[in-house]
């Protein structure tokens, strides 16, 4: 038998709760299916451990992670402590040092999602965001100068590399190849003069290898309005990581809410540990209240299945999660039931037990 060795690592506020449902549904999968199982093993890395230890995570956290076939992680973020330290020596570290240069993100409203957008529906909104998640311009790269004087400058670097550029676009074209569908570039090329024009004219000669492609180029602020008034002509879509970041929020705007957004990080040579998150982040004002949304995490989850090599699971979880939408009787306050994050849990493993 197959035991996936998974490192969760469940973080602040309502991450401990999601993922307690998504361990639930990964175990109801491995046995019902009985070909695998998973091995799961629990660090309690986050702000409160930062705040006891003055770390996020242990000195050899990494090398701890790298034993692992990939990581569950819930969420990252405390009042308590600066954004800027919990994100950079948790989440950030782990992807960059992982080489998690893909961040996948789902944009696809589900029947039975609520939609803000007049008139549009499930054929209307389905988008897969491959978002470049090692460099641009969150590369860390920067400096600054003459703190607290009034010659102060600071400088924040967006570092695209031909190395890194390729390979995400690539991966995209991969992407669409397989799915059959079309490839959109985000990109922002008359302003940024530098880093974009470089990434358009990469996107330009990837796309001569794959002529059976159809492409599209936009630049990011005419891809958000038409990601609201046309959202049909999106379909794979291609960015860098601040532009993927900023609108894969506005996609999950589109596609049911921050309850339903997931993203799996992942380093397709599998030479590191892949991991998969919600990405609604830990929500502290109704953290230890049970009424956070644990669907994002099954979608996550579910992520995690394909990555496997189960892609009849993966979909059966979307399939669940949409059926616990049209039901529309065991919902979180988000989606405007009063389930409790448990009751989704159930509720999910319930229906994929039926199916
Ligand atoms: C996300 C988050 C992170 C990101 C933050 C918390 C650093 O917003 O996963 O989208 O921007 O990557
Ligand atoms: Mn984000």
């Amino acid at each position: 038998m197959n035991t996936y060795k998974i490192a969760v690592i469940p973080g602040d506020g309502i991450g401990p709760e999601v993922i307690r449902e998504g361990v639930k549904v990964l175990n109801a999968v491995a046995a019902m299916d009985g070909s695998f199982a998973f091995d799961f093993t629990e660090f309690p890395w986050g702000c409160d451990y930062y705040l006891e230890t003055g770390r996020m995570m242990p000195e050899d956290g990494i090398e701890i992670l790298q034993g692992f076939d990939a990581i569950l992680l819930g969420a990252v973020g405390d009042p308590r402590v600066p954004d800027h330290v919990s994100l950079w020596d948790l989440l950030l570290t782990i992807r960059k040092h992982f080489d998690q240069y893909i961040n996948l993100r789902p944009v696809k409203l589900l029947e039975g999602a609520p939609c803000p957008l007049k008139g549009m529906g499930p054929a209307d909104i389905d988008m897969t965001f491959v978002r470049e998640n090692s460099e641009g311009e969150y590369a860390g790269s920067g400096a600054w100068l003459f703190k607290g004087q009034p010659n102060e400058v600071v400088i924040q670097d967006g570092v695209f590399s031909r190395h890194g550029c390729e390979r995400v676009i690539r991966y995209a074209f991969e992407l669409a190849r397989s799915e059959k569908k079309s490839l959109t570039s985000i990109s922002k090329g008359n302003a940024l003069n530098y880093s974009m024009v470089f990434w358009d004219e990469i996107f330009a000669e990837i796309a001569k290898e794959y002529p059976d492609v159809p492409t599209h180029s936009y630049l990011v602020d005419a891809a958000s309005m038409f990601m609201i008034r046309d959202p049909k002509r999106f379909e794979i879509v291609v960015t860098s990581n601040l532009f993927g970041d900023i609108l894969t929020d506005l996609g999950a705007a589109i596609a049911g809410g921050m309850g339903l957004a997931a993203g799996a990080n992942l380093n397709p040579e599998r030479k590191f540990p892949s991991m998969f998150e919600p990405i609604h982040g830990s929500a502290p004002d109704i953290a230890g209240q049970e009424i956070s949304d644990p669907l994002a995490t099954v979608w996550a989850v579910s992520q995690m299945l394909d990555f496997f090599g189960h892609p009849d699971w993966g979909k059966k979880l979307i399939d669940a999660i949409e059926t616990v939408l049209k039901e529309g009787k065991t919902l979180t306050p988000d989606l405007g039931g009063n389930a409790k994050t448990p009751a989704v849990g159930d509720e999910i493993v319930r229906i994929l037990k039926e199916m």
